[in-house]
């Protein structure tokens, strides 16, 4: 029986590590806890991050920021007092998948291991971000935290897929061999504001070449489903993961799915786009169904998705305008 989610009413006094703080997800997640009055430390090497979410989270007078890659050297931690470690750097984005898979497979293995040491000497609480890759094109509908996955090992995706496999067996064999206080998530697509607008994920595309007016291109058929997550929502379930009390993975996302086909004509709705949709071949290993099984969260959280999916394109859309200007 899995103990009950028991949230802090704040975060005053606590420090919390962050690395990846430049990124995406990490960003957000160090806005978080600031604003709950943590002190927040971020790590990042701008690999795929951007330095205009530093300068963001640099406005708060308990924000610290170290730039380093965190497989080759961590900063001096010696005198420094942490009590939680987020180990979200990671590049995401398949087209990171092609150009930098040995700095992904790295930063996942060697990288969340000098996490996971620091946690062991800190004896601070450490999150792994894992991502339902780890399910590779699955068996079975919708993806339960039980299910263990049908990933290529060899195939373009496997540098990230097996990598986060990897990070998700170093953080249990921390947990069982050092009794680390450890917890696992599995993200599922996740989008909004802050996201780069030439990533090469799914939404960023859409949005981009709708507004654009350009082609709006589907890979396959579109009959391939996703399951997309506004930012903030996947915050709000990362930090009730953080304060549960099991250790085996939760899956964290917004479990509506929509084919790709229907995503791209629902973006060119939302943003009255007049783009025609055109398709190209589908890439090697692409997965066909993508949803997850949200039950074991919400067993034991309050945690449900609060930004629809028409907000939330309309508030990454205004986003990308503002890059524009
Ligand atoms: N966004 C999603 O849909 C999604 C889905 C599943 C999992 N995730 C996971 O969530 C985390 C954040 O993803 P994101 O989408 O925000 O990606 P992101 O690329 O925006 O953020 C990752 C950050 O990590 C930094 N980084 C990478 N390697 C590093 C290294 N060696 N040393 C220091 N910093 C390094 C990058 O510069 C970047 O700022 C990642 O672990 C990713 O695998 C994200």
């Amino acid at each position: 029986m899995i103990q009950k989610v028991e949230l802090p009413s704040t975060m005053e006094g606590k420090t919390v590590l962050v690395a990846g703080a430049a990124g995406f997800v990490p960003s957000y997640v160090s806005e978080f806890y600031l604003n709950l009055g943590a002190k927040v430390i971020g790590l990042d090497n701008f690999i795929t991050g951007s330095r205009s979410n530093i300068e963001l989270l640099s406005k708060y007078d308990l924000f610290e920021f170290h730039e380093c890659n965190i497989y080759e050297s961590m900063p001096d931690f010696s005198q420094t007092k942490i009590d939680y470690i987020f180990s979200l750097a990671s590049p995401a984005s398949p087209i990171d998948f092609k150009e930098i898979p040995l700095e992904i497979m790295r930063v996942n293995s060697e990288g969340t291991m000098h996490l996971l040491e620091l946690a062991k000497e800190k004896k601070a609480r450490f999150l792994e971000a894992s991502t339902s890759e780890v399910y590779g094109d699955p068996e079975i509908h919708p993806q339960r935290e039980e299910y263990v996955g049908c990933v290529n090992p060899i195939g373009p995706r496997s540098c990230y897929d097996e990598a986060k496999r990897f990070a998700e067996a170093m953080t249990m064999a921390y947990h069982r061999r050092y009794g680390v206080d450890t917890r696992i998530i599995r993200i599922f697509n996740t989008y909004g504001p802050r996201m780069r607008p030439d990533d090469g994920r799914v939404i960023p595309n859409f949005i981009n070449q709708a507004m654009s007016g350009s082609d709006v291109t589907v890979y396959g058929d579109g009959s391939q489903t996703r399951s997309f997550c506004y930012v903030t929502d996947l915050v709000n379930a990362i930090h009730n993961v953080m304060f549960s009390k099991e250790h085996t993975p939760f899956n964290c996302g917004n479990a509506d799915e929509y084919t790709i086909l229907e995503t791209a004509e629902t973006v060119m709705k939302f943003l009255n786009s007049d783009s025609k949709i055109v398709y190209k071949g589908l890439p090697e290993d692409d997965p066909k169904r993508r949803r997850p099984n949200m039950d074991k969260l919400q067993s034991v959280s309050d945690y449900a998705p609060q930004v629809s999916f028409e907000e939330g394109i309309k508030r990454t859309a205004e986003y990308f305008k503002s890059m524009q200007k």
